[in-house]
């Protein structure tokens, strides 16, 4: 019986995100899971100090707070469902806090098979979240996760998204597909990993998503709207969050890194003299 873990970003209690992420786990439970919810908003977070010790040392992190337990969770359930709300176009900080202390993580984040994960993006209004989707889904992904699908209420009040029970239907249904791994179909024109939308053209009629890093191209819409972006079918099994490219990412640059630094660092050490006492 697979593991579903519902993670929420939001300080509200009973708020829009907290109770679609129920409801995904309810779904979840329908199709045979067992479920767990941690609120990230109630866990003690502190911000990465940039030591660097988890990745050349091979230490456990020093801080002391609730970070570590929140990973073995994340590591020792089988999907993983994502509630964040937008604050100022993106998900909260929270997630972010949460997410910069992966680091150490990375090579047993790469290492397990890849989670079925869904995504629940909480909003005020269309077009103030466009940056909510796929930063929420990066956090799915570096923690080792398979997009199976992403969804978003827009709903200014706590819990009033509940007012649409499209919502919630939705909410169940991505819970359903989290427990069962299969993926809900990618909406026309996005990203078919991040499933966001935050293109950069990179050649004539050819644009990439900057976080996943796969190409599609611009193609006429059949009905005569807006060009839409289409991908090839490789673009959802090739890209920047395989756990072969993370794993490349660790070993080939951030581990060097130290050697990179230690090869200037007499250097550094004498140019830095200069803003010692300063601010
Ligand atoms: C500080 C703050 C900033 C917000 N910024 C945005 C925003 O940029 N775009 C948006 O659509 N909604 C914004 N909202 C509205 C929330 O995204 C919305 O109320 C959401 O449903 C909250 O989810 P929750 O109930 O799970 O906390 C903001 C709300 C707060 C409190």
């Amino acid at each position: 019986m697979p593991t579903v873990l519902g993670i929420v970003a939001s300080q509200r209690r009973l708020g829009n995100s907290e109770v679609l992420v129920k409801e995904a786990l309810m779904g979840a439970a329908e199709a045979g899971a067992t479920t767990k919810l941690i609120n990230l908003g109630r866990l003690r977070v502190l911000p990465c100090n940039g030591c660097m010790a988890c990745v050349f040392k091979g230490e456990k992190c020093r801080l002391d707070d609730d970070v570590a337990g929140f990973y073995e969770e994340v590591l020792a359930a089988d999907g993983l469902i994502i509630g964040a709300p937008t604050y100022f176009l993106g998900p909260t900080g929270i997630l972010k806090t949460t997410l910069d202390r992966a680091l150490g993580y990375l090579p047993r984040f790469a290492a397990a098979a890849r989670k079925p994960a869904g995504v629940i993006v909480t909003a005020g209004l269309p077009n103030w979240d466009q940056l909510s989707v796929p930063l929420a889904s990066q956090f799915a992904l570096t923690l080792g996760g398979r997009l199976v699908g992403t969804m978003t209420a827009y709903a200014p009040g706590p819990a009033q998204a509940l007012v649409d029970p499209d919502n919630a239907a939705a909410a169940n249904r991505l819970g359903r597909a989290v427990a069962t791994g299969e993926p809900l179909p990618t909406p026309p024109g996005a990203c078919p990993v991040c499933r966001g939308r935050l293109f950069t053209p990179v050649g004539p009629g050819e644009v990439e998503c900057p976080l996943c890093l796969v190409r599609g191209r611009l193609e006429a819409s059949p009905e005569g709207g807006p060009p839409r972006v289409v991908f090839p079918p490789e673009a959802a099994s090739d890209h920047r969050w395989t756990s072969e490219r993370m794993l490349k990412h660790f070993i080939e640059w951030i581990v060097p890194t130290r050697d990179l630094f230690m090869k200037d660092f007499r250097a550094i050490r004498e140019a830095r003299r200069r803003y010692e006492g300063q601010g």
